[in-house]
């Protein structure tokens, strides 16, 4: 009842002042997307609103069923191109399986993803590790050519040895291998970690601690573009999930050059850093402050959920002259990617929310439910939805993440 008095005032709503313009009434998106006019929504009275108290209910206007795309801008079409669909690729109902940490290895064809690393449907905590799996996109490639509905490809566990717990964050490949960083689990570090992509998946530990001390619980990773650099974030979401002992650093970002041994702090004064991302000239960084989502602390909608974007010295590359980039409406900002045109993706709490270089929200990726990350690889852009996976097919490519 109170979904479709809902629905019936964003009925009137859209109806009313979707005359009002009509500047694009003429633009064709892919099958099954929608456009939203920011236009048409700017002024929509008190009842309209009630609907959205919390930023855990998506923005789905045309009440379209999810998934689906939204169009906030036309430049958005360049984008997803002019047949862009999303399906499901993977299911696995009851597992968050696929959570983050993609790391896409081109050559095999595969993509590698973790599971979430706490919560009732991941199966791990302060006993227990999450798991790492691989998808082969080549399967997934086969199976969507033969139907054009929704398939589900068996994803393979990687056994992966004991000095990787909690993996959350993944980039590369970083000179063929697959680079992680871990969140630690109980007392057993966090760390950065560098894997095998091929059996046995033997790994190599980078680095484990800040001058003797072990970071809080690593989030997520970059390599910075042109070097072997590695940054990473490291909030404290291992003792706010109960899985690590209380921080004994600040939530902030690191720099790490394997190649000295050298560690510092390069960026300060978040809530939750999370997500990291530069552009391929990397002249600029993005982090995520993903602040609003305090693990059991609970929400707080006064706290940020805001993508940061920074200068890189070209000298210290350490990080300067923050700005804000985008506040998301839905849920936070977790993982980040940047596309070879520039436009930044961020998985947010109702899918993939997509701005371009200037900060303009272009488009969505709706899938009404988290997605913390989502990688590019030769089929398209894959998005983790903790107990599924999704592929879209859009045109647009990922900016080059590897190091050689
Ligand atoms: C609508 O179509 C006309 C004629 O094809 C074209 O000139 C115009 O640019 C289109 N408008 C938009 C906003 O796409
Ligand atoms: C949000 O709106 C719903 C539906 O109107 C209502 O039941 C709920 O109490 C509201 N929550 C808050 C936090 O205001
Ligand atoms: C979106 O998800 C919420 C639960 O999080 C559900 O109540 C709602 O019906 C879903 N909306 C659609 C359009 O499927
Ligand atoms: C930890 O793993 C054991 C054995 O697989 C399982 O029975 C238990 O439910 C898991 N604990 C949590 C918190 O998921
Ligand atoms: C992926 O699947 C294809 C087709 O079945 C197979 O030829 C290939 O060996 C698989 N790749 C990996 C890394 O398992
Ligand atoms: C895995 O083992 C091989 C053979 O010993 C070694 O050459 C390689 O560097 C190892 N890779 C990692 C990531 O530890
Ligand atoms: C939410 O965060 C603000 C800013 O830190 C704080 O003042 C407030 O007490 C928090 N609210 C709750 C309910 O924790």
């Amino acid at each position: 009842m109170k979904k479709s008095a809902a629905g019936a005032i964003l009925a009137v709503a859209f109806a009313t002042v979707s005359k009002a313009s009509t500047g694009n009434s003429n633009l064709t998106v892919p099958p099954g997307a929608v456009y939203i006019d920011p236009l048409m929504y700017d002024v929509v009275g008190a009842s309209y609103t009630k609907w959205r108290n919390l930023s855990s209910v998506g923005f789905n206007p045309t009440n379209t069923v999810p998934p689906f795309i939204q169009v906030f801008d036309p430049s958005f079409l360049e984008v997803t191109g002019p047949s862009a669909t999303i399906r499901q690729i993977a299911s696995n109902p009851g597992f968050s399986f696929a959570h983050e940490a993609p790391i896409y290895v081109p050559d095999l064809n595969v993509l590698f993803f973790s599971n979430t690393g706490s919560g009732p449907l991941s199966y791990s905590g302060w006993y227990n590790n999450s798991v790492v799996s691989m998808i082969n996109m080549t399967e997934v490639d086969m199976a969507l050519a033969s139907t054009t509905g929704d398939v589900n490809i068996q994803v393979e566990t990687v056994n992966l040895p004991d000095t990787l717990q909690m993996v959350n964050g993944g980039t590369g490949p970083y000179k063929g291998d697959l680079l992680f960083v871990t969140s630690g689990r109980a007392l057993l570090p966090p760390s950065v970690v560098l894997v095998n992509p091929n059996p046995p998946y033997n790994a190599t530990v980078l680095l484990d601690n800040f001058l003797g001390r072990q970071f809080n619980s690593l989030n997520d990773v970059k390599i910075l573009p042109g070097t072997d650099i590695i940054y990473f974030t490291d909030p404290s979401y291992g003792y706010l999930s109960g899985f690590r002992p209380e921080p004994m650093l600040p939530s902030q970002v690191y720099r790490f050059d394997p190649s000295t041994g050298q560690v510092r702090m390069v960026a300060d004064q978040f809530v939750h850093p999370n997500g990291i991302a530069f552009t391929p000239d990397g002249t600029t960084a993005f982090i995520t402050d993903s602040g609003m989502g305090g693990g059991s602390l609970g929400t707080n909608q006064t706290l940020p959920s805001t993508i940061y974007q920074y200068d890189v010295d070209p000298l210290m590359q350490s990080f300067k002259n923050r700005r804000v980039f985008a506040y998301i409406d839905s849920g936070l900002p977790d993982g980040i990617q940047l596309d070879t045109m520039g436009n930044v993706y961020s998985g947010c709490g109702e899918g993939t929310h997509v701005w371009n270089a200037q900060g303009t929200l272009i488009g969505k990726f709706y899938l009404n439910s988290t997605s913390a990350q989502m990688m590019f690889t030769k089929s398209g852009l894959v998005i983790l939805n903790e107990e599924a996976m999704y592929l879209v097919n859009i045109q647009a490519q990922g900016i080059d993440l590897a190091a050689s």
